[in-house]
């Protein structure tokens, strides 16, 4: 079979919720990274088979196959198809994955995997808001409500559930809430995000173009401290987790390229990295987000690797007892994930942080001057998917 491999990634910074990417309409922003990895990458816009888009709530102006209406609204030719996928929040980690099974299967060889989300603009959960019975939990069927006592599937129920599975007390959330603050601000101000982050205007709010550039990670509390995270008030009684222990509310984009070897000779470019395994699971959709532990214990199955021979490790922070119970499970070190902080201090835009993150752990890579990264992403429903890479 033939190999994948990625040429060329790229993301935005991201946007705080009402901050400076919210004016942005999705399809434009998404339209900005895939002309980005165009650029970085030198393909020809022709050339590419397919664009995969990942995106959570394909209401309002992420409707329509956000992924087609992203490639027409970008220097693509019209002849380059595009297709919207939803994979809930590892929707652009699914986009990468289909877009390298596509490759080694030899049915297309030059794919642009992407992501976005603008949820200024579509707020989470907006797409369940449409019907007669609208609301959350609306797509929870009556069999699906017998089989599990009508249970509300809910991340903050399952972010409860999760800490008190593997012990974390509040204590330790807060304490990887500022350690997930100093980590995104050492990167900045290192320059660690550089080379990966496409910078874009700041629009209006009607939707003009200024000369301002946004390219700073808007959600990073550069003056975080232990005592304002405790300060937070818990989201619900008797439980731990606060608005400062769950990932933000953010608006950005991604996208990747993937190409087969002969995708490679098309471009006459070195591969940045390869796609060495790949897994997803389905889990318990009521704990919901402990997905990643079986996730990863397969990918390293199938690869004949253990934790320890990765070197570095991208876990989604949807809430900060996801990453410390997926290390405690997988016995993983702390000091390889999530290198440059995580989505409680850089923001979590949904369908747009599965590309996201993989741009940030073949940067870290690089970088630290390592060799295999691995990602993982907790999903509604209890999917997750793990990828392994190889930086080359
Ligand atoms: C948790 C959540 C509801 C909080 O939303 P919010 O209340 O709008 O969050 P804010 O950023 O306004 O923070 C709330 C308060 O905590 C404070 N705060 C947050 N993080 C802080 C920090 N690190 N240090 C100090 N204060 C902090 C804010 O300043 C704000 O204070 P204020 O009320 O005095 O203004 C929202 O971020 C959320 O839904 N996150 C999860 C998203 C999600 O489910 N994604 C999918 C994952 S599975």
């Amino acid at each position: 079979m033939a190999e994948a491999y990625i040429v060329a990634a790229a993301r935005t910074a991201g946007g705080r919720r009402g901050g400076r990417l919210s004016n942005w309409h999705p399809v434009d922003l998404a339209a900005e990274v895939i002309n980005a990895v165009v650029d970085r990458s030198g393909v020809d816009p022709a050339a590419i088979d397919d664009v995969i888009m990942g995106c959570v709530d394909q209401a309002g102006a992420q409707a329509g196959n956000i992924g087609r209406m992203a490639v027409l609204a970008s220097k693509l030719p019209e002849s380059v198809p595009g297709v919207a996928i939803d994979r809930q929040c590892g929707s652009s980690q699914q986009a990468v994955h289909f877009a390298a099974q596509a490759v080694m299967s030899g049915t297309m060889d030059i794919v642009m995997a992407a992501g976005v989300e603008v949820m200024s603009l579509v707020p989470i959960g907006a797409s369940a808001k449409i019907g007669k019975d609208a609301g959350m939990g609306y797509f929870q069927s009556p069999n699906i409500n017998r089989k599990y006592n009508n249970f509300f599937f809910s991340q903050f129920a399952g972010a409860e559930l999760m800490a008190k599975k593997y012990e974390l007390s509040k204590d330790d959330l807060d304490r990887f809430a500022l350690e997930s603050h100093q980590r995104a601000i050492a990167a900045t101000k290192a320059g660690a995000f550089k080379d990966e982050i496409v910078p874009v205007q700041v629009r209006t709010a009607d939707g003009k173009a200024t000369d301002e550039m946004h390219t700073v990670d808007e959600g990073i509390r550069f003056d975080a401290t232990l005592a304002g995270i405790q300060g937070v008030k818990l989201l619900q009684e008797g439980g731990c987790i606060t608005a400062a222990t769950a990932s933000q509310i953010c608006d950005g984009a991604a996208a990747i390229l993937v190409v087969n070897e002969r995708g490679l000779k098309t471009l006459g470019v070195e591969p940045l990295a390869r796609i060495h395994q790949m897994s997803v699971i389905g889990s318990d959709p009521v704990m919901m987000l402990a997905g990643p532990i079986p996730a990863t214990e397969l990918a390293l199955k199938k690869a004949g690797m253990k934790i320890d021979d990765i070197d570095l490790y991208e876990v989604n922070e949807a809430f900060a007892p996801v990453p410390l119970g997926w290390m405690k499970a997988v016995h993983a070190d702390p000091a390889r994930l999530n290198v440059h902080g995580g989505a409680i201090a850089l923001g979590h835009p949904l369908g747009c942080t599965g590309a996201k993150l993989m741009t940030t752990l073949i940067n870290a890579l690089k970088q630290q001057g390592k060799r295999y990264g691995l990602q993982t992403m907790c999903e509604g429903g209890g999917t997750a998917n793990a990828t392994i890479i190889e930086r080359l």
